[in-house]
């Protein structure tokens, strides 16, 4: 029940991608050839040792492209090192990004079957866990339709499902909390921890911080392919917020030196108030503005702009896209030096520290480019909403609500 990884490094070729794509590989692609322009290959993962003892659960944190998913690749033995080794004792049960592992034409029946006997499980033995397995994934209406009928959704709650009731010793998980309800997350990040409880080993990689802190005692921190640090998971969680989450709600970048492709590239962005003044702090009951300033270097540029808000706990409270921008979106672009604004309302968001991930889209929305984590701001609680309540409200959001009240009988 034992992970050992001992100077693992893993190359790949530019250019030479499988032909199946996530949205998260092409997201990690801007970080690869932002660092290697010219490079034939380049190391997702350089080098890289430790050690997973019984029963411990382990974080693996780090930016997109950092190498997370090539790590639990390698050691669910999906793909090889290029040097370096992995020795594993134990029963390992691996629920990778959604569209690996099931086969696409079996049903989820099926499915379930093959997963089990890959795991080494004998027919009975499956037999015997299968309805639990059904139930849990909240699936029964569907569990004879092929899963390429599934939405993501369903397809990774019979996975995560699969993966978690077929005693594994080792439970690797990635990114599934991503997909499927805030109900259903909880219901699997449970089922994580009593795994972990009960003395097995758990390998979770997620963007979501808070989530990694409730399960994991220990965390691995990746940069670009190499290990940057390894310890008890609150150092290594707040080492990673404050050394790769921006902490300014402005950035600026030289003509050409932005993020961007060929055709777009950023100069700055920022948050500022109704006036346009440059905002640190936004109060909760006034509007807040986040603008972005390119540079559109290609003449016919057709491009499109959405961020999402995440807390520091990397939980997205939400997102917005610019496809209703009336002058723009969708248009050919001459040259030129272009702002897009967008303003969140004031009474939309509850106090606390936000960060804005912006994305570039071409006009099918495919994606050209993302920054991550671009400024970081904080919302302040004027009190103007509270009145005479002194104490702290919960959940992400604060909406001015209206609350009436109407006696309807008279005594
Ligand atoms: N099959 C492949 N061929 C070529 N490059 C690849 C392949 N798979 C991954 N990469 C690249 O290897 C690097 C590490 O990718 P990986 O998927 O491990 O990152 P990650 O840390 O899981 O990122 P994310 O947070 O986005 O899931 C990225 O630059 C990615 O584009
Ligand atoms: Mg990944």
């Amino acid at each position: 029940m034992t992970i050992e990884v001992s100077h693992v490094t893993k190359q790949y070729s530019l250019g030479r991608r499988a032909s199946y794509q996530t949205l998260r590989d092409t997201l990690a692609s801007f970080w690869k050839r932002e660092r290697s322009d010219s490079a034939e290959s380049f190391l997702a993962l350089d080098d890289v040792s430790f050690q997973v003892k019984p029963g411990e659960a382990v974080a693996l944190v780090g930016n997109n492209g950092s190498g997370k998913s090539t790590m639990l690749k390698i050691i669910s033995r999906i793909t090889y090192p290029s040097k370096g080794f992995v020795r594993i004792t134990g029963r390992v049960a691996s629920l990778l990004e959604v569209g690996t592992g099931f086969h696409p034409e079996l049903t989820g029946r099926e499915n379930t079957f093959l997963s089990g006997s890959v795991l080494g499980m004998s027919y009975q033995e499956i037999k015997a866990k299968f309805d639990e397995i059904v139930a849990f994934a909240e699936i029964e209406a569907f569990i004879d339709t092929p899963v390429k009928y599934y939405s993501s959704g369903m397809y990774v709650r019979l996975a995560f499902s699969v993966a978690a009731h077929l005693e594994p010793e080792i439970l690797i998980v990635d990114e599934v909390l991503a997909v499927g309800d805030l109900r259903f997350q909880k219901k699997c990040l449970d089922k994580m921890k009593s795994a972990a409880s009960s003395g097995k080993t758990v390998l979770f990689v997620s963007h979501n911080i808070a989530a990694l802190r409730s399960l994991c005692v220990r965390g691995i921190l990746l940069n670009r392919g190499k290990m940057e640090m390894d310890g008890p998971i609150e150092s290594v969680a707040s080492h990673y917020l404050q050394q790769y989450c921006a902490t300014s709600s402005a950035q600026t970048w030289e003509p050409g030196e932005g993020p961007g492709n060929a055709a777009c590239r950023f100069l700055k962005v920022r948050l500022h108030d109704r006036e346009g003044h440059d905002l640190k702090i936004g109060n909760l009951s006034e509007e807040v503005s986040i603008e972005l300033t390119y540079e559109v270097l290609q003449e016919g540029t057709q491009v499109a702009f959405a961020f999402q808000l995440y807390t520091d706990e990397s939980v997205c409270a939400f997102s917005s896209l610019s496809n209703r921008e009336p002058y723009f979106h969708g248009k050919a672009l001459a040259k030129g030096t272009y702002v897009t604004r967008c303003s969140v309302p004031g009474h939309t968001l509850n106090n606390g520290h936000f960060f804005a991930t912006v994305q570039a889209f071409g006009i099918h929305w495919e994606e050209l480019f993302s920054i991550e984590r671009v400024i970081a701001f904080e919302m302040h609680d004027d009190g103007i909403l509270k009145g005479d309540f002194h104490g702290s409200y919960s959940g992400l959001f604060r909406p001015n609500l209206v609350w009436q009240t109407e006696q309807l009988q008279c005594p």
